[in-house]
């Protein structure tokens, strides 16, 4: 079984991320032959500072690795190292409906909140889909957000076996975890880079509580029960604490006389225990300053092998020539 996700490089690594992605794809790490990388060809859409797209894939990598990626497990590379993604991405899209594109969600949203978007950002699923298609992936753990994504690679796979012949690339399925599908942010909207409401992981400890401290909450008085339904407080409490502890605290809400202010604390409490072990391994990436590009480059020369071989398999199901 072959797994794969990949992670823009736009910014830290936040709570949603960890959740939504890289908690599940760590965990599949030990079920199959995973492949995982930094998305630096589709952060260029957003970003357009050389030093600032550097400083994020090498903050993302050893991020990523402090997580508990390991790479003697799985194959973790950067995107860029393997050219090969943007050729598939020419080829698919030239089978690629434009209102196909037109209909996603993430173009929408960006184009809907003024921006003007650039060709990449159109495109950005085709991209999306050539990276998942180049090695036959069969799994892809992503969070919610990335399911129409993920609907729009399986189509292009459909539309390119139609077109050129069965078996030409095959059909993978998304991975998608309903308990933690949408982490929700400081304000209450999606947690997400471009709504600046984000707690990254690997955040200074005063500045994580502050995070933690400013979450939304209601009116209800200290001595009154607090509404369970739609608490972000244990939203994010039920991530990090396992059945009875998290039902310790619904039965507390339930009764009434704590404050929301002590809940956090409680709550800052266990999601500062339960990045560690994190925050240890990612002190000892930071002070081998070669480990992380070491990492990549091996990573890279594996991936590049699998996807110059599929990328020659539908060069040939096209008709583009050989590769000399
Ligand atoms: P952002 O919205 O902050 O820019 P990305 O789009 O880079 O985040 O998302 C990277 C991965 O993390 C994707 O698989 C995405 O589905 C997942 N993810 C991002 N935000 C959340 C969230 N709030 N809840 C669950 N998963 C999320
Ligand atoms: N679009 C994804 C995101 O914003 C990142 C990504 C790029 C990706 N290529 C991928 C995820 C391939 C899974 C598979 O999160």
């Amino acid at each position: 079984m072959r797994i794969l996700s990949g992670l823009q490089p736009t910014g830290r690594l936040h709570l949603g991320n960890y959740f939504g992605m890289m908690q599940p794809a760590l965990q599949l790490q030990h079920e199959g032959d995973a492949y995982y990388f930094i998305a630096d060809y589709h952060s260029l859409t957003v970003i357009h500072n050389a030093a600032e797209l550097r400083d994020n894939v090498y903050n993302l990598a050893v991020d990523f690795l402090a997580c508990g990626l390991d790479p003697n497990k799985c194959v973790f590379f950067r995107q860029s190292d393997v050219p090969e993604h943007t050729e598939l991405s020419w080829i698919l899209s030239c089978v690629t409906p434009m209102p196909m594109l037109e209909n996603c969600h993430s173009y929408k949203d960006k184009t809907a909140r003024g921006f003007t978007p650039n060709t990449g950002l159109f495109t950005y699923p085709v991209l999306m889909a050539a990276d998942i298609l180049i090695y036959d992936s069969d799994i892809v753990p992503v969070g919610k957000d990335q399911k129409q994504h993920l609907e729009v690679t399986r189509d292009i796979a459909a539309k390119m076996n139609a077109t050129f012949g069965e078996g030409t690339l095959k059909i993978p399925a998304p991975r998608i975890r309903e308990e933690t599908a949408v982490v929700l942010g400081t304000d209450g909207q999606k947690m997400s880079k471009s709504y600046g409401n984000t707690i990254s992981l690997f955040e200074e400890e005063k500045a994580f509580l502050k995070k933690i401290k400013g979450l939304k909450t209601d009116a209800t008085p200290v001595e009154d029960p607090k509404p369970v339904e739609g608490s972000m407080i244990l939203a994010l409490y039920r991530l990090v604490t396992d059945d009875a502890t998290y039902n310790e605290m619904v039965a507390d809400f339930q009764k009434g006389g704590t404050g929301y202010g002590d809940y956090k604390k409680q709550l800052f409490a266990k999601l500062w225990d339960f990045f560690a072990e994190a925050r240890e391994r990612r002190a000892t990436i930071l002070a081998d300053k070669n480990y992380v590009e070491d990492v990549l480059q091996a990573g890279a020369q594996k991936a590049r092998a699998v996807a110059q071989q599929t990328v020659q398999r539908v060069r040939d199901a096209v008709g583009l020539a050989a590769r000399k």
